[in-house]
């Protein structure tokens, strides 16, 4: 494969990506890690504001405690990196105060982890969002208990997915969104567009199925 210029559009990553809990016993290639970690830095942020701090963790002892720290989730440990997305407060909260951290920093690194969840995807590699961990030992594992600013938001387990699980379901567009205001119409009265979406919806199943044959 190109690691530079990649393989897959957008919406095919969008649809193949699933939360990958089972990995192969196979080390990633620096040029893997090196594609994550580029991907991450094209994320937009606030302001451009880049308020992220991404820490690689290859170390199996730590692998494992940052698997303890998550409630135990130890398939993690499996993965041969987990990649720790911290946000950086200091610089967050530069320009926009307690907003630029609440919101905007939350929602850059959320970004970022996105950007890193298709960009895997695209390289046939498989990872999972984490966020269900304690916090104050996931600082101490990091050895970032003393830096204030450095908040840990994510671990992603990175790696060669061992089998890609089936599609998680998801709620039709029309019960969360809305048009001119919350609760105000419904998506399903504009016209033409309701028969639009029905097609599309099909249309995904099909192409779900399709990849899945790839
Ligand atoms: C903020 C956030 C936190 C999550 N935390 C965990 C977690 O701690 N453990 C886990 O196994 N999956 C976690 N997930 C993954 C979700 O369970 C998963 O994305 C969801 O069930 C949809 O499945 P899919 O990713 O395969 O489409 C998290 C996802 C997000 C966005």
């Amino acid at each position: 494969m190109n690691f530079l210029t990649g393989n897959m559009d957008v919406i095919e990553a969008i649809l193949r990506r699933r939360s990958i809990r089972k990995f192969e016993d196979k080390k990633l290639k620096k040029e893997e890690v090196g594609e994550l970690l580029r991907a991450a830095r094209w994320t937009p942020s606030a302001g451009n504001t880049q308020p992220w701090e991404i820490i690689v963790v290859r170390d199996v002892d730590i692998k494992e405690k940052l698997a303890k720290a998550s409630l135990e989730q130890d398939w993690m440990k499996k993965a041969p990196v987990i990649l720790a997305i911290c946000l950086n407060e200091d610089l967050a909260e530069r320009n926009y105060g307690d907003r630029g951290i609440d919101l905007y920093g939350i929602q850059s690194t959320g970004a970022l982890i996105e950007n890193i969840l298709l960009r895997a995807t695209e390289m046939g590699l498989g990872a999972c969002w984490v966020g269900s961990f304690d916090e104050t030992q996931v600082r101490t594992f990091l050895s970032c208990e003393k830096e204030e600013d450095i908040r840990p938001v994510a671990l992603v387990p990175v790696g060669h997915p061992k089998k890609i699980p089936e599609t998680t379901p998801r709620r039709k567009l029309h019960t969360f969104t809305h048009v001119d205001g919350y609760g105000k119409k419904d998506l399903h009265d504009w016209k033409g567009l309701k028969k639009y979406l029905r097609k599309t919806r099909s249309e995904t199943q099909k192409l779900i199925k399709s990849l899945k044959k790839k």
